[in-house]
């Protein structure tokens, strides 16, 4: 049976890759900052028969990381799905920067991903498919960027690009695949109710070129429809 950690799967687009992922008969371990709270998370858990659970992860806090990591112990991941994330300040710009706002951005965005790859790194070495994988966005391509604000966000989405490059130069060596992807614009609490796509497509697409990666595709940045994004 194919393995998958997901953060971040309360809602949104992570608890929609649990849901397609689910119906395609993976093993899951869904991580949230509050299970008691994760209705509908917890739903799909108890109708899995064992094969979905649910465990309380803060990537904020090493030592919920590495509760989770003795929860979960050397059993193989096939797929490392960093997803959890914020906002931080929406639309911060010059002027206008909440720096308590931007180091919370920096310790959940960039710092949360690194934190799972310290803990889980092992148990994605150990597995079939050996992928790792961030939702990071389109707003941390330096490349493409020519707006004038939201640098909280967009600084913590660049820096964990980088994050992920480092790692990707690192454990491609063991045949690791270390992939980035942009996820659209997403109607969820984040990304508000205009946004361009539902999660369905945004997971959807994603899992599609997830499981379609090579090590050609170790320390590439993706759209969720397979495009390449410049860094
Ligand atoms: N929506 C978009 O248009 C869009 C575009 C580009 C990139 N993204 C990225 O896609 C990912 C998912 O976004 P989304 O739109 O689904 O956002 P969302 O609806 O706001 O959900 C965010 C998820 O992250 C979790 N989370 C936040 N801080 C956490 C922490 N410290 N530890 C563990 N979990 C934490 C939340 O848990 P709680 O329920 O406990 O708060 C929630 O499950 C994020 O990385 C985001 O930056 C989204």
């Amino acid at each position: 049976m194919q393995n998958i950690l997901v953060t971040g799967a309360s809602r949104g687009i992570g608890l929609e890759f649990v849901r397609q992922y689910d119906a395609d008969g993976w093993r899951i371990f869904a991580c949230c900052r509050t299970p008691g709270q994760a209705a509908e998370l917890n739903d799909i858990a108890a109708a899995s028969a064992g094969r979905v659970s649910v465990h309380q992860l803060d990537v904020d806090q090493t030592e919920s990381v590495l509760t989770l990591k003795a929860e979960i112990g050397d059993q193989p991941l096939d797929v490392l799905l960093n997803n959890a994330g914020v906002m931080g300040q929406r639309n911060a710009a010059r002027g206008d920067i909440d720096y308590n706002a931007w180091q919370g951005a920096m310790v959940t965005n960039v710092m949360g991903p690194m934190r799972m790859v310290e803990a889980f790194a092992d148990n994605v070495v150990a597995s079939a498919q050996k992928k790792l994988i961030t939702i990071s966005s389109r707003m941390g391509s330096i490349g493409e960027a020519a707006a004038t604000n939201s640098i909280v966000y967009r600084s913590s989405k660049a820096a964990v690009n980088m994050v992920m490059k480092i790692v990707a130069n690192d454990l491609g060596a063991q045949g690791v695949i270390v992939t980035s992807f942009h996820p659209g614009w997403v109607r969820t609490d984040m990304g508000g109710s205009a946004a361009d796509i539902s999660v369905e497509e945004s997971a959807g697409g994603i899992r599609q070129v997830i499981a379609e990666l090579s090590t050609a595709d170790n320390g590439a940045f993706r759209n969720y429809d397979g495009g390449v994004i410049q860094w």
